[in-house]
């Protein structure tokens, strides 16, 4: 980020959320805390990402989502995460894990796990409630993330997609 356009949002940050509301707002984005493991942007539809260098998942989720024009991203991950993540292990503690984070257009996707299943939610960044699609198909139905996230399993471990370019250590 431009570092004036920085400047310009922590300052209307503090002006806006002032003393006492200082953790109702840090509340509702928790993950600002945690720690951003990859960032990238959903290229507009037709862009020939593999071309570029993407794998079968991006493409797959450059098809998916390039109509609704969410733009750029950062996936911030659970530090209580951190050591699954690294290790591409399965076993993730019950928790929200990540929130994929669409700044410009509002929403944030939200893959968490409990007792070894994963769940798939999108939120509105305001204020946390669901903006998830009961449609079938719809890009934002749960379903569609849990195919995706699911099926692509040499890419995905555990529902969590994007350490899979990382070699495990
Ligand atoms: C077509 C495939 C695809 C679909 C559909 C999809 N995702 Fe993802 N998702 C990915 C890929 C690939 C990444 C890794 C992105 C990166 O490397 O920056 C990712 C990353 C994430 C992350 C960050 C944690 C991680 O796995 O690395 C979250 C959270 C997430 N997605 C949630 C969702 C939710 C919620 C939905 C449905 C509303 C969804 N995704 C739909 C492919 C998909």
């Amino acid at each position: 980020m431009n570092k004036f356009l920085a400047i310009v949002l922590a300052l209307s940050a503090m002006f806006v959320f002032g003393n006492a509301s200082v953790s109702a707002a840090s509340d509702a984005n928790y993950w600002k805390e945690w720690t951003v493991v990859t960032k990238g942007v959903i290229p507009e539809c037709g862009t020939d990402v593999v071309g570029l260098g993407a794998d079968p998942i991006f493409k797959s989720l450059t098809d998916t989502y390039c109509k609704l024009k969410l733009g750029s991203y950062s996936t911030y991950l659970n530090p209580a995460a951190n050591a699954a993540y690294k290790s591409r292990s399965p076993k993730y503690p019950d928790d929200r894990t990540a929130v994929m984070v669409f700044e410009k257009a509002g929403i944030g996707l939200t893959v968490d796990h409990k007792g070894g299943r994963v769940d798939f939610g999108v939120i509105d960044l305001k204020d946390g409630k669901s903006k998830a699609s009961k449609e079938q198909g719809h890009p934002l139905n749960p379903q569609t993330c849990a195919m995706c996230h699911v099926s692509y399993s040499d890419a995905c471990v555990s529902g969590v997609c994007g350490n899979r370019l990382k070699p495990a250590k």
